[in-house]
């Protein structure tokens, strides 16, 4: 349709029209035909209302979209089509690993590749937006929700997030197979306190702008089509009523257009957060502040009208959310086709299933791509297949890899461990702890250990992020009765593995490794895959360590080799600083070396970058990949700031006993930071520039700003 013609579209629209099109509710309200019950009934909407509605959110299954859509536009006056909503995060039926392991692949183009076919699959089920990526900065690992995102650091999230919303959005939503991205939460929700999920959040305006806002400025710089709120509190003010976060920081200082959504149902909620004493004051609120979608809470369909038609609240600020709604509509390309990307019905499932055979493999390297190897003793990979390998458990055959939000992942597609394996180890043996004769026989013994796909995602939080007792009980066992142990870990978030860190040679952090996670677990464990993923999050020595993240304020009595036995220093009595595996760190079965650094030039202004080239060796016989990072340090600045960032990561396949030159650029941009007047800019003077393998990178020089 053409602006004039959705203008006039717009234009013969009633104000009940209008205001349907700002709410949004779930599939459950169109079934019980003429029997209104369930959550239809407790929000009370009428017929008129519901086929005014204006989205969807969480369909399953293609028929049903189809069923919606048809009986929907046979009641809509003006045959506006529903626009279809779900939470597509790592995959719709066909499941990648988890937001959090696609992370630790550092891969930008892999995350790309994962986004664009979610997308595919999701499109040909009926979907037209998806709520991802989860943009939020995380610390604190006893929060569930760090599964879903892309872990510590704002520039490594940034990057991920463009990815992601480029992956799903296409060139143009009006192509095949792209899907409108919703970037969330917005803002701060990962700094919920205590790790306590929808519990307050206290951050300063110089952390929100410095280490909160990047990756949503990212998602906006990519174009990203919708931005939802978040749950909790900035600043005291609930951010779906925060006037100051969506008007003057969403829509002016990042030039945010799209559609502004709110989560589930947290218009309602800010009566629970006492801002509100009714139903009627939390619309008023969050229409104000610019909230454009009401997800699942009758509160803009029961009031809006209301106070337009009061004069207490201008119809501007309606017209201009129905304009947005519609706007998204229409480059998705639906008055053209309401039933956008759905295959025709006879051949649905032929072709769906066509689509998952040509993700299935997919899954499989990206995966074992996302598996982070923590330890080695030599003992990995396991070179033959006559090898006698013993399985053993909680995770050994579970088919529970998927995760949080994988609904409509069919667990029992998944290959599990014991599965994956099989095709690898000829000699494979499922034992019990029981079994010690059977265990002490064994080359090696694997321990699948971790967490269920309960235990870690929304609310899921954790005020022990430890192992289960009886599982560390079991890995002590079996290390009593053969040495040789290899640790194979299920989670969404980082553990604390001091406990079991000593009961074994080899840890391989497996995360939710998806719909093939099991094969892809065994390509790595017998070596057709060599890992390259490094931590996107610290995994702490201790909960008490928490927040713990590797680019901390310098304090003024920092800690160091020289005074770390003196008192009045920043440490604790009881345990080191430092986390048991840093950011940016995973094990490789090759042997990396940085070789020679060269620096284009000393010094860099705002318009001549400097180049820094760095020789990769590959000092092992064993081709393989690695993520090298460049972390820099401001000596000086005005505010205190980051004892080292992350300024670039690439990664690079080095040949066995060759060597690759990774050349990184910098330019003023990579040394701007928030200063006390919270606007960003770069000081001029020295830095110094750390490259390797961690975030624990050696120093290899510095330049200075002129
Ligand atoms: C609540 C979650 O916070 C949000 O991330 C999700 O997209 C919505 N529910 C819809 O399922």
């Amino acid at each position: 349709m053409n602006n004039s013609e959705l203008k006039k579209l717009f234009n013969s629209m009633t104000l009940s029209e209008k205001v349907g099109q700002m709410g949004q509710v779930t599939p459950d309200f169109f079934s019980n035909e003429g029997e209104i019950t369930g959550p239809v009934a407790e929000m009370k909407l009428n017929s008129g209302e519901l086929y005014s509605i204006g989205s969807i959110l969480g369909t399953h299954k293609p028929e049903q979209v189809i069923d919606i859509q048809k009986k929907y536009l046979e009641n809509n006056r003006l045959g506006i089509p529903l626009m279809f909503m779900a939470d597509v995060i790592h995959g719709y039926e066909t499941i990648f690993p988890i937001p959090l392991a696609l992370a630790s692949t550092f891969d930008t183009n892999l995350v790309k590749k994962v986004a664009q076919l979610s997308s595919k699959e999701a499109v040909g089920n009926g979907i037209h937006v998806t709520f991802s990526p989860m943009a939020d900065l995380v610390r604190d690992p006893r929060w569930g929700r760090v599964l879903e995102s892309n872990g510590e650091d704002p520039h490594l999230s940034s990057k991920l997030t463009q990815a992601y919303v480029e992956g799903y959005q296409g060139k143009s939503l009006l192509h095949k197979n792209t899907l409108a991205s919703c970037v969330k939460h917005f803002l701060g929700y990962g700094s919920s306190e205590a790790g306590r999920d929808y519990n307050t959040v206290s951050v300063s305006d110089l952390e929100l702008y410095q280490n909160h806002l990047p990756a949503f400025k990212a998602a906006i710089e990519a174009q990203v089509k919708l931005v939802m709120t978040s749950f909790n509190t900035v600043k005291g003010i609930p951010s779906s009523a925060n006037k100051w976060l969506l008007g003057n920081v969403l829509r002016k200082e990042l030039g945010f257009d799209g559609i502004i959504i709110s989560d589930w149902g947290a218009i309602q909620e800010l009566i629970n957060h006492r801002i509100a004493e009714d139903s009627k004051e939390a619309t008023r609120l969050a229409v104000e502040a610019g909230v454009d979608i009401d997800m699942m809470t009758s509160s803009y369909i029961k009031h809006l009208g209301d106070f337009i038609e009061d004069g207490e609240i201008n119809i501007e600020t309606i017209n201009q959310a129905v304009w947005r709604i519609l706007t998204l509509k229409n480059e998705l390309g639906l008055f053209e086709d309401p039933y956008r990307g759905l295959m025709k019905l006879e051949n649905l499932d032929q072709n769906l299933d066509n689509i998952r055979k040509e993700l299935e493999p997919i899954t499989r390297s990206v995966a074992s791509d996302s598996l982070v190897l923590l330890k080695n003793e030599g003992i990995l990979p396991i070179k033959t297949k006559s090898t006698k390998v013993g399985l053993i458990g909680p995770k050994a055959q579970t088919k529970d890899l998927l995760g949080a939000w994988s609904w409509i992942g069919d667990k029992s597609e998944v290959i599990s461990i014991y599965e994956g394996l099989q095709e690898q180890f000829e000699r494979l043996t499922l034992s019990t702890i029981d079994d010690t004769d059977s265990t002490s026989k064994q080359d090696l013994v694997i321990v699948a250990l971790g967490e269920n796909s309960d235990e870690s995602g929304e609310a899921a939080s954790r005020s022990s992020i430890q192992l289960q007792q009886e599982q560390v009980e079991l890995l002590k066992k079996v290390y009593e009765i053969n040495q040789n142990v290899v640790v194979l870990l299920i989670n969404g978030r980082p553990i604390d593995l001091t406990n079991i860190v000593n009961y074994c040679k080899a840890i391989l952090e497996c995360w939710f490794p998806g719909t093939s996670g099991g094969a892809a677990i065994a390509d790595v464990l017998c070596g057709r895959v060599n890992p390259s993923a490094k931590l996107p999050m610290s995994f702490p020595a201790s909960v008490g360590q928490i927040p713990i993240y590797y680019n901390y304020l310098s304090t003024g009595r920092p800690k160091n080799e020289s005074n770390k036995d003196e008192k009045y220093i920043s440490k604790y009595l009881d345990i080191a600083n430092d986390p048991l595996y840093p950011f940016g760190f995973g094990l490789s079965f090759s042997n990396f070396e940085c070789g020679k650094v060269e620096f284009s030039s000393g010094s860099l202004s705002k318009d001549v970058p400097i180049k820094i080239t760095v020789t990769i060796k590959n000092l092992s016989n064993i081709s393989g990949k690695t993520v090298v990072q460049l972390y820099i340090e401001d000596k000086i600045a005005e505010v205190a700031r980051p004892v080292r960032e992350l300024k670039g990561f690439t990664k690079v396949s080095v040949e066995p006993l060759d060597c690759e030159k990774v050349v990184f650029e910098i330019t003023d941009k990579d040394l701007m930071y928030i200063h006390s007047n919270l606007k960003e800019g770069a000081d001029k003077g020295s830095f110094n520039v750390y490259i390797g393998f961690d975030s624990l990178a050696p120093k290899v020089g510095e330049f200075v700003l002129v």
